[in-house]
């Protein structure tokens, strides 16, 4: 079938065959602008103009695991480690809500320094401080109880990228003790508990074929997240996957219109990676669907050893900088920021507001 008319099938929300997906992923077929624009007609449908703000504090580079792909895996031996106490964290909290954050993004290594109960009392505190902001945290797997206590204690949102849905794929990329199944399976307890979820995955990661990439999307019109959040895979000198080349930027656009247009409540992030591939990759994104952006609000201090690619964007700004910067990038690709708490909207909010 004719390209254009799948994207205008996509955007009357028929469900393309995998044949189709793949067609759409062609980067023979010219199809980039009819694609970005029908995306974002379907986002302006959904979420007008807004961007919605993150403020993200990595808040630890310690991991005890070995992902072949990531910087601060816990083999590379080169990687300078640090740790922020539950003060610093607060004070990077407080920063960000001068600056107009509502929502907090606790992300970190799998750091076992980080117990439950330390985690817990980081997040009711902060849950105490600012009760009108959301707490995310993206920590990685835990077990459905630790999942239910962070929750209880304040937690509302969590990041987990299921990174690759093929099992044999996700083989490749990780080391043997880690588990897709055991992956996935955390993604369903986080909805058990009640979290809005957000998963992901790499784009153009090593190995990575377009099939993996339909069995992504299979995968997450199971699952249905509240979040998506995908980027382009980037190479790190210090991991044995040094050789292989980034991902590809149009691939990556073309997969948020895709994600845009299956899902079109979804909050999705205009990601650093996409910021590093091209200097106005993250306002490409915007254009192409994507509806938020996550700035930095670590120490400057830690941000360059936070390395999960090279050439990390963000690592020497200031926060209040880097909240300037993105103000005027989000204008100039034609929308607005808004302070908002920024939660999803799901279809039947939709119907009722329009
Ligand atoms: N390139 C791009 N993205 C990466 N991530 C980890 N390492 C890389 C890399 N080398 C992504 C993973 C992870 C998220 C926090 O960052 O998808 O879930
Ligand atoms: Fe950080 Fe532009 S967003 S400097």
């Amino acid at each position: 079938m004719e390209t254009e008319l799948l994207i205008e099938q996509l955007f009357n929300t028929r469900d393309l065959s995998d044949g189709e997906l793949i067609q759409l992923l062609d980067e023979s077929n010219p199809i980039d602008d009819a694609l970005f624009q029908t995306a974002d007609r379907k986002r302006r449908a959904f979420y007008g103009d807004e961007v919605y703000l993150r403020g993200l504090i990595e808040f630890t580079n310690y991991c005890k695991n070995n992902c072949y792909y990531c910087g601060i895996r816990c083999g590379n031996r080169q990687a300078e480690r640090y740790r922020l106490s539950k003060e610093e964290i607060l004070s990077c909290c407080k920063e960000g809500y001068a600056l107009g954050y509502r929502t907090f993004v606790l992300q970190g290594g799998e750091d076992p320094f980080y117990t439950d109960d330390l985690i817990c009392e980081i997040v009711s505190q902060i849950h105490h401080e600012f009760p009108d902001c959301a707490i995310t945290l993206s920590i990685g797997e835990k077990s459905k109880s630790s999942y239910q206590a962070y929750f209880d204690a304040g937690a509302v949102r969590y990041l987990l990228r299921h990174e690759t849905a093929d099992g044999l794929h996700y083989r490749k990329l990780h080391p043997d003790n880690l588990n897709p199944d055991h992956r996935k399976q955390c993604l369903y307890h986080l909805k058990e508990i009640g979290y809005q979820v957000g998963s992901g995955f790499m784009v153009g990661s090593p190995y990575q074929t377009k099939e993996n990439l339909i069995s992504d999307l299979r995968f997450l019109q199971q699952l249905k997240p509240d979040m998506i959040g995908i980027g382009p895979y980037l190479r790190h000198e210090q991991t044995p996957f040094a050789s292989f080349k980034n991902g590809s930027l149009i691939l990556t656009l073309r997969l948020i219109s895709i994600l845009r247009l299956m899902f079109p409540y979804a909050l999705i992030p205009a990601t650093t990676a996409l910021g590093t591939i091209h200097p106005n990759g993250r306002e490409m994104g915007l254009k192409a669907g994507a509806n938020v952006v996550m700035p930095n609000l670590s120490p400057v201090s830690v941000r360059k050893k936070y390395s999960l690619y090279e050439n990390k964007i963000c690592t020497g700004e200031e926060s209040a900088q880097c909240r300037g910067c993105l103000e005027r990038r989000v204008k100039s690709a034609g929308y607005q920021i808004v302070t908002s708490v920024g939660h999803v909207k799901k279809e039947f909010d939709h119907i009722l507001e329009f």
